[in-house]
């Protein structure tokens, strides 16, 4: 594979990032995840928005134009002949002696590389995934998208040591998301529920993107936060994100949703996405 690393593509064998760097240490570093289908970005405009955004909020200038950062990922993906995967990119504050405090002139560093994988027609893509339900272990910043990932680590593997795929995660008697995707119920009479942007939750671009081509199907989409047990009581629910698109899930903790296949909803808005996206 052939990474890009602080200005330059190089084989990932010759890849070398700093013991000092931030995003090492601390943690100190933002990211995003596109997707790649038939060698081309999805929703990219939204996911540079995000980064742009997670950058000014973390105030980690970045110094590229939008278009420098589009740059190198068609550079990625021509290098690699990437066709079906994710692009991965990682801003970092920049490297100097550990030290909790950071001076304003650091230089980020920006990293990237592919991961070839299928995205579409899989069998969990088919037949839909389970997701476990645990207690959200992260901090009160979830909408910037940090390198910061230990809670969601846990989480995941937790709940496929219990047999699950994924997991959602739960904070005050609510579903906030699951730990890297939007979750996403459709109630018996078809209402597709949400969760409002907030500081809980990652505003989810592959949400986003799907939330504008429903209005356009005058399906309704309603912004609100949903109780593990609506989730499990739900006629259908999904999850999105880049690296799973509309992910059907067919059973929440100990209850199967619906009758344990994914819903006619939820296939509609795959292929909604799909058609879209190709
Ligand atoms: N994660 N919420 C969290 C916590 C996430 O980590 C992600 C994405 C999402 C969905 O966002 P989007 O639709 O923009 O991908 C929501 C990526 C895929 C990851 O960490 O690999």
């Amino acid at each position: 594979r052939i990474v890009y690393v602080y200005g330059q593509f190089v084989p990932e064998e010759e890849a070398r990032i700093g013991l000092f760097d931030r995003g090492f240490l601390f943690g100190d570093a933002v990211y995003e995840v596109t997707a790649v289908i038939g060698g081309r970005m999805i929703d990219n405009d939204l996911h540079l928005d995000r980064l742009e955004r997670s950058l000014r909020e973390l105030a980690i200038p970045l110094g590229l134009s939008r278009k420098e950062i589009a740059g190198v990922q068609a550079e990625l993906i021509a290098r690699n002949a990437l066709r079906d995967g994710t692009i991965y990119l990682q801003v970092s504050r920049g490297e100097a002696d550990r030290d909790f405090l950071y001076s304003d002139a650091l230089a980020p560093r920006f990293v990237g590389f592919t991961q070839a994988k299928t995205l579409t027609g899989t069998k969990a893509q088919q037949d839909g995934i389970s997701v476990d339900l645990a207690d959200d272990p992260r901090w009160h910043r979830r909408d910037i998208k940090t390198a910061m990932l230990l809670g969601q680590v846990m989480a995941k593997q937790a709940a496929r040591a219990r047999g699950f795929d994924d997991v959602w995660l739960v904070e005050n008697g609510l579903v906030t998301e699951g730990a890297s995707s939007t979750a996403h119920v459709i109630t018996g009479d078809g209402r597709i529920l949400t969760r409002a942007a907030s500081r809980a939750t990652l505003p989810g671009c592959t949400q986003r993107a799907l939330a504008l081509l429903c209005a356009a199907e005058d399906l309704a989409i309603e912004e609100r936060a949903f109780t593990p047990n609506e989730a499990q009581a739900a006629a259908e629910a999904f999850q999105t994100s880049a690296s799973s698109l509309v992910m059907p899930v067919v059973r929440i903790g100990d209850r199967v949703v619906g009758n344990g296949k994914p819903g006619p909803m939820t296939r509609k808005l795959q292929a909604l996405y799909l058609e879209a996206a190709g």
